[in-house]
């Protein structure tokens, strides 16, 4: 059985009260999720036992730590099914890998007059890249529509693919409305326009199975933060003969094999991508929070996220001034977006962390989104394994107090 107030209990920050005597109820994983201690343990184990910088020391630390480090590419690898660990880029994080992407890939194969195409249901991490890389080559975007309940229009998706064509770059699931996106028929449909795709799964990673040679996914991002994992390190997967097609992000330390005054020559993949130092204790760190993940099992996660969605679209559905956005709780990750008539999302957002709930109000860094849904903001309550019935009831009964308020 699915034991979430288990799970709870191994997150030190869940265990706390808020504004005095509130017990706190986090609802904001889509905007960073919590350590598990066993992560919390890792990071302070590997900082007092094996921390020393990677690949660059002839020493029995530099040693370890450069052992846990491709370690832990290994174990990327796996969980998302690579064909080899040269396809893994440790990046800052999601918004990192597409930048890297955008800039790198589209130097040998964007043009005046080329198309891109996104979504309207993007982050900002996967529009301004490509606006930047249109505005610097002259190519053009083409935005896939949305429908009103927040699923890409796929009819209109395809009539967008053509010749000009040259990459779709979309979310697996959206960080606002949390739409699961039919990502297979994605890819197929640009493949056969001869595209490449660029695959945002910040949001699906945490709690999606994902292979990337299953999905023929050529470029793939996700953040370690979003998955129990530290922040400030992400994954960039990439096929690798488009990673070895590409130039370099940033130039520097171990990026290289050898410099002259006149010249560099580069390193091999994947350390070509990864110039200066990383973030050490963050990726030795990731592994720990990929086991807790997967001994829970990512299809039982995603299944009790689901109940909890479901359970508060049956309570929101009572509450007649709340209005929820997005699709149908089985066609959605473990988002709840809504709006009430009359009351600010900030403002709301105030109100129930008054009360310990901790939601997500703004435009949620996806403006184009927001402008397509008509509303300027909205508020976003986000669940993982930790959440439990009894925070979505705390969440219902703090909305409800909230309404009596501004209503
Ligand atoms: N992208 C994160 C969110 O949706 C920060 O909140």
């Amino acid at each position: 059985m699915f034991d979430a107030q288990q799970f709870k209990s191994d997150f030190p920050v869940l265990q706390q009260v808020v504004h005095g005597d509130k017990p706190l109820v986090y609802l904001d994983t889509a905007a960073s999720s919590q350590k598990p201690q066993v992560v919390i343990d890792a990071l302070s184990r590997i900082d007092s036992t094996v921390y020393a910088n990677v690949h660059r020391g002839a020493h029995w630390l530099s040693d370890q730590s450069t052992t846990l480090y491709e370690e832990a590419r290994d174990c990327v690898t796996t969980f998302i099914g690579a064909e080899s660990s040269k396809e893994i880029v440790f990046t800052q994080g999601t918004t990192a890998g597409i930048n890297l992407v955008a800039r790198c890939w589209s130097e040998n194969n964007i043009s005046a007059g080329d198309e891109i195409v996104l979504t309207q249901l993007e982050h900002h991490s996967n529009i301004v890249p490509w606006q930047q890389v249109a505005q610097r080559w002259g190519a053009v975007i083409r935005w896939a529509n949305v429908t009103d309940d927040g699923q890409i229009d796929m009819e209109h998706y395809t009539s967008l693919l053509n010749e000009k064509t040259k990459i779709v770059a979309f979310t697996m699931c959206s960080n606002v409305l949390g739409s699961i996106t039919p990502a297979a028929e994605i890819i197929t449909a640009a493949h056969d326009a001869d595209a490449i795709v660029m695959v945002d799964a910040a949001q699906a990673a945490p709690h999606q199975s994902i292979d990337v040679q299953q999905l023929d996914a050529d470029f793939l991002a996700f953040s370690a933060h979003k998955m129990l994992g530290p922040s400030g390190i992400g994954i960039l997967y990439g096929k690798q003969h488009l990673l070895a097609s590409m130039p370099p992000f940033l130039g520097g330390g171990s990026m290289i094999d050898v410099v002259t005054q006149d010249d560099f020559k580069l390193a091999d993949l994947p350390a070509k991508f990864e110039a200066g130092t990383p973030p050490i204790s963050p990726v030795l760190a990731f592994p720990t929070a990929i086991d807790y993940l997967q001994n829970i099992g990512l299809e039982s996660i995603g299944q009790h996220i689901e109940s909890l969605v479901k359970l508060t679209h049956q309570q929101f559905s009572e509450i007649p001034q709340v209005q929820i956005h997005g699709p149908s709780p089985d066609q959605k990750s473990g988002i709840v977006n809504f709006t009430i008539a009359g009351v600010h999302p900030h403002d709301l957002t105030h109100a129930l962390d008054n009360q310990g709930v901790a939601i997500r109000a703004g435009h949620h860094c996806a403006m184009p989104l927001h402008q397509r849904l008509g509303m300027p903001a909205s508020a976003r309550a986000s669940f993982y394994l930790y959440n439990t019935a009894e925070d979505v009831q705390a969440l219902t009964t703090a909305v409800n107090k909230a309404i009596s308020l501004f209503c």
